[in-house]
């Protein structure tokens, strides 16, 4: 899998504070500040090459979307999707909630153009809207498939958060191996999660399991019973002395900005958004196949 460069993923997170200063502070559902942010990851991907659809749902009297990007090619029966959540809170810009994820995915779409990527599987990279108030883009899309059309997504994987100033390394534990909180996953969670667990092992980044909760995008997909997975540096929690033995950082929040006026570009901690960014792509590399033929 290709290295994802850092300083892309960050001139992302720029133009996401940049929309929101031009937008009354925030990129929230509903507001002007969404839709841009949309119409700027949509010519981003257009220009790459992807195939874009902006779905419309209605949530609260306001018009949302969610974006849909196809990478032409790979076994559609097979289709692998990769989500972030585009809007923010009210309260502020939304730069680690969820710029990160959001413009890690993005750079690894357009990796994946760059470099050629011909997978076995197809692939599917989607911004959800409204995430914020109780995942109502996501659960419209799932709702909105067929039968047939949901059984032809074969995997999740979810991005939200991957970049606070005092991180740990979680993986949604899609196995339950350790045991306490939400029940295991759809059969193939646990492939999902030993996937990006590599990754870490292989750089020598200790991770720990997060519960599988559903309090992200992935919620509506596991409970259609399609296999899911992702990365989480934490949100409002506290930081306890043993995981700063195992991270560093301190015992305060894993992100004292969450949900606030603060979370702009400086709260953001570079060497997880950049490890994040590179589990991402090898995750997705590792999972799609590389068709036979295609580089790195
Ligand atoms: N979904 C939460 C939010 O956007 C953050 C979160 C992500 C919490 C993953 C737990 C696990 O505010
Ligand atoms: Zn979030
Ligand atoms: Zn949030
Ligand atoms: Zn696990």
């Amino acid at each position: 899998a290709p290295d994802i460069p850092l300083a892309n993923v960050k001139a992302h997170l720029t133009q996401f504070q940049n929309i929101a200063n031009a937008n009354g502070g925030n990129r929230a559902h509903g507001r002007p500040g969404y839709l841009a942010s949309v119409t700027y990851v949509k010519g981003l991907l257009d220009a790459a090459g992807y195939t874009t659809t902006q779905q419309s749902f209605t949530y609260n009297g306001a018009t949302g979307y969610n974006l849909i990007a196809d990478w032409p090619g790979g076994d559609t029966s097979d289709t692998l999707m990769i989500g972030a959540h585009l809007d923010s809170v009210t309260a502020g810009p939304g730069i680690n909630d969820n710029g990160t994820g959001s413009a890690a995915n993005l750079e690894v779409a357009l990796a994946v153009a760059r470099t050629g990527h011909q997978p076995d599987r197809h692939l599917r990279f989607a911004w959800w809207g409204a995430e914020e108030l109780g995942l109502r883009g996501s659960r419209a899309y799932v709702n909105g498939l067929t039968t047939a059309q949901r059984s032809a997504i074969t995997g999740y994987l979810n991005f939200d958060m991957v970049g606070s100033p005092n991180p740990g390394y979680f993986l949604y534990d899609g196995d339950n191996s350790d045991g306490v909180g939400a029940g295991p996953g759809p059969a193939g969670s646990a492939q999902i999660e030993q996937t990006l667990a590599a990754y870490f092992t292989s750089i020598g980044v200790p991770t720990r399991g997060t519960d599988f909760d559903g309090r992200s995008d992935y919620g509506p997909f596991i409970s259609a019973g399609i296999p899911a997975g992702g990365i989480f540096t934490g949100a409002e929690g506290r930081k306890t002395s043993a995981q700063v033995t195992l991270w560093g950082g301190t015992t305060g929040a894993f992100d004292p900005c969450y949900h606030a006026s603060c979370d702009t570009t400086a709260n953001v901690n570079d060497t997880a958004l950049n490890r994040n960014a590179d589990a991402i792509a090898y995750t997705v590399w590792a999972l799609s196949g590389d068709g036979g033929t295609g580089p790195t």
